[in-house]
């Protein structure tokens, strides 16, 4: 007889494949090509490049390369028909529901689209890539009901250009087009050269849904028409694809005012404790590394175990490779399907095959544009594989003693997306998801997301969110209007300048201490009448090098509470306040004008307001239909530098710093360029202050020549101007270093509201953990 484990091993699993009659029926009846959607038409179809089948390298069909032409002529549609778009969120609700629903009834059609088009298994489209991109209009539905009620004070952007790539075609057209519907924008989408028709089907979806002509146009084509459609008359550029390609698009709008979200590549950890559930944590692996084949931006690629478990760990893992079945992605027995195409595939090889360290453990997988599941133990954290993204399904393994050295490797990475902790000690699950630098974390799970929950990453994972309420600010912008500012003139004198007995320079102010600038220049300053008050240090690059240096090591106060926070911003606003008169007559004797008592009374206001915020700012709890809570929690961005609005020579420094440092951020700013002696008394402020040395840095100088420094500084996490100097677009070209987060202005004025401020100061990360049935 045999025993159940026998029968279990020995069975083999027939093929149960799917048809692809009705998917290739319905491209033969459209010609067989895939092209544009452009005011609710099908526009200008022509063969220009292929679409194959890659599992079997049958040409699917004929797709359309967009020219500039044809991306304006869509962008204008998109252009006329958003107003009235934006007029009614009940209309809209009404419309996305529509697409939900027919996106329901089409479900199979668009799997085996999907599936013949990329060549992920049919059980993955089926029940995952479909099914959440349904989910992602509903849910969007219910925004655009609820955007006049409780979103009153936002309004759409626009129009978007949105660029997605070929992983999950259909599922990142959801992400996109569902929340800039919902919000009252208008789109123009591309999707990826490799991966067009489930777009197609999607386009005849809008159709007979109601989408008025206009609101959703399609552009198909490959990174020529991607690079037309970003510099179209768009407001927003949304774009998901590899880290490259997000770093061209953020030089290429740089200084444009387009909005920009980016959502790129990844390396992210699977950290496994020795008390993990095993079982699970090996099934989770599966889901990590070989769902889609690996080709996954938050794919859980790098492995971690802890040391004591790892050989039986890795034994299992072995043999449930071997249990995998890789092969014809129309098989619903299927495992691993084709890689998305033969350039892809070289590249994955070229990969694995250039890597000489640790032991390979590979499985079979059959002739064709098909990749074997791969295991690589032994590698230490900064081999070439721990570091770059595989895109394929490649994991690679290392092993950790404690849990610090966990977090240390993983957080050793340019990378920012996702991680997952496995380990059935809830104590030390909730020690580390915190610890972890990454846009979400999963606890004892994997590549779970939602249309509920915020999506996105650090670091040169790109910035912004995708899902929930967070993700709608990037689709948005708060009513009210922007005033040019320019530069305010320094007074000059016309005696020279006289000799001045007392020496009073003032120093640059870091890490809590008064140093002498690098340079060893300084500038004079005068007041209306052409007296001399005193000389400014000129602070250069080097400066700025040890301010964010002593940011760094100031980190403590972004693990601060915000209880904490609040009381030392309290207490700096007392004492502003002590010393009002003081700052008043500083303003106006820097200005020649006599706002200085008002403006003191709004620094000491503001200071109050963030106080008050700082340990209010909370988080959430995310209603997710998968057994589980989403905490969209709210961490400090880091190192943030700012260039200060110069017209207000106290203000100007108060506004930003108070909501930056509120939230826990260290903070370096430049003071007023023309009028900078009143930051610079604010340090005797601070230093009364309890705020501990190197949280705030204030220099002086130049904000031509300080932005540049500021921008591709590596250590600096967000750069933001509120400067009248034109450095708007340096800043944004040169930010591209390590993706950093920008915010600025573009030489305007405008009062942002709390919401901005908060949400420009903090970085959302999703926690998942298990919770309820
Ligand atoms: P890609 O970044 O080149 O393509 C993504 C999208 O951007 C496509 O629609 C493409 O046509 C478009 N595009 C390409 N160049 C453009 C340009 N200059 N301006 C505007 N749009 C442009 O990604 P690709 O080449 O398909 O894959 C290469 C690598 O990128 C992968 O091996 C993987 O490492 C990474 N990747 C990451 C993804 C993610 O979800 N984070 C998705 C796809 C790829």
């Amino acid at each position: 007889d045999m025993t159940v484990k026998e029968i279990f091993d020995s069975m083999d699993y027939g093929p149960a494949p799917e048809s692809s009659a009705e998917a290739l029926a319905w491209l033969a009846d459209r010609g067989g090509i895939a092209g544009h959607y452009i005011n609710g038409k099908w526009d200008a179809l022509r063969d220009d490049f292929p679409s194959n089948n890659p599992a079997t390298g049958e040409k699917l069909a004929g797709v359309t390369k967009g020219t500039a032409d044809e991306v304006a002529k869509a962008v204008a549609a998109a252009r006329k028909a958003q107003p009235k778009w934006a007029k009614d969120g009940a209309a809209r609700a009404r419309v996305l529901y529509g697409i939900a629903r027919l996106m329901q009834k089409n479900a199979r059609l668009l799997a085996v689209m999907e599936t013949l088009d990329n060549g992920k298994p049919i059980r993955e489209s089926r029940d995952i890539d479909i099914p959440l991109a349904i989910r992602h209009f509903y849910h969007h539905a219910g925004f655009a009901q609820l955007m006049d009620a409780e979103m009153p004070d936002v309004e759409p952007l626009g129009v978007c250009g949105q660029i997605i790539p070929w992983n999950f075609p259909l599922l990142m057209l959801a992400w996109k087009i569902a929340p800039a519907l919902a919000m009252g924008n208008t789109v123009v989408l591309k999707p990826a050269e490799y991966t067009s028709l489930s777009s197609m089907v999607f386009s005849e979806i809008c159709t007979a849904a109601g989408v008025p002509p206009g609101v959703v146009n399609i552009i198909t084509g490959d990174g020529e028409t991607g690079a037309a459609l970003v510099d179209a008359d768009v407001d927003k550029v949304a774009f998901t694809g590899s880290t490259s390609v997000g770093r061209i698009i953020r030089e290429q709008t740089a200084g444009s005012g387009k909005a920009l979200s980016l959502e790129l590549g990844g390396k992210s950890p699977y950290i496994v404790f020795e008390d993990a559930d095993i079982d699970s944590a090996i099934e989770g692996l599966v889901d990590a590394i070989w769902f889609n084949s690996g080709q996954v931006c938050c794919a859980g690629s790098r492995l971690l175990v802890q040391e004591g478990i790892a050989d039986r760990f890795y034994a299992k893992l072995r043999r449930r490779m071997d249990g995998l079945r890789i092969g014809d992605p129309m098989d619903k027995c299927i495992d691993l399907g084709a890689i998305v195409d033969p350039e892809q595939l070289a590249q994955i090889k070229a990969m694995v095959d250039a890597n000489t360290a640790g032991e390979t453990y590979q499985c079979a997988a059959p002739e064709g544009c098909f990749y074997p599941p791969t295991l690589i133990t032994g590698l230490a954290p900064s081999d070439t594989l721990m570091q770059e993204e595989i895109f394929g399904p490649v994991l690679v393994a290392c092993t950790f003693r404690t849990p610090a050295e966990a977090v240390e490797i993983a957080n050793n990475t340019r990378y920012g997306l996702a991680a997952s902790v496995w380990t059935e000690n809830i104590n030390l699950a909730l020690d580390i998801a915190p610890k972890l630098i990454a846009g979400i974390v999963w606890v004892n799970a994997t590549n779970l997301m939602d249309a509920a929950a915020g999506f996105g990453g650090v670091r040169e994972s790109g910035f912004g969110r995708e899902g929930g309420w967070e993700g709608l600010m990037g689709y948005t912008k708060p009513k009210g209007k922007t005033a040019k500012i320019t530069a305010p003139m320094p007074f000059t004198t016309q005696d020279g300048t006289p000799a001045d007995p007392l020496d009073r320079t003032a120093k640059l102010y870091i890490g809590g201490k008064q140093v002498r600038p690098d340079s060893g220049y300084t500038q004079p300053i005068f007041d209306k009448s052409g007296k001399l008050l005193g000389h400014a240090s000129t602070a250069n690059r080097k400066d700025l090098r040890n301010a964010v240096e002593s940011n760094a090591a100031a980190k403590g106060w972004s693990k601060s509470t915000g209880h904490l926070r609040a009381q030392i911003l309290y207490y700096i606003g007392e004492n502003l306040s002590a010393r009002a008169q003081e700052f008043a007559t500083r303003i106006n004797q820097l200005t020649g004008g006599r706002t200085g008592s008002k403006e003191v009374d709004d620094a000491i206001s503001w200071l109050f307001t963030w106080a008050a915020w700082a340990d209010k700012h909370d988080g959430a709890a995310k209603g997710v239909p998968i057994r589980g809570v989403a905490l969209g929690m709210h961490e400090p961005v880091g190192n943030i530098a700012i260039l200060t609005d110069d017209t207000r020579p106290l203000m100007g420094l108060i506004e930003p710093l108070a909501p930056a440092l509120a939230m826990g951020n260290r903070v370096t700013a430049v003071a007023s360029q023309a009028f900078p002696l009143a930051a610079t008394d604010f340090y005797q402020v601070l230093e009364t202050s309890d705020l501990p040395a190197g949280v705030a840095n204030i220099l002086t100088g130049r904000h031509t020549e300080l932005a540049p420094h500021m921008a591709a500084h590596a250590n600096i996490d967000a750069v933001w101007s509120f400067s009248t100097a034109d450095v708007s677009k340096v800043i944004e070209t040169k930010s591209t270093s390590n993706l950093k987060r920008t915010w600025v202005n573009h030489a305007t004025h405008r009062d942002w509201p709390s919401t901005i401020w908060r949400a420009q100061s903090t970085a959302i990360k999703t926690i998942w953990i298990p919770y309820g049935e």
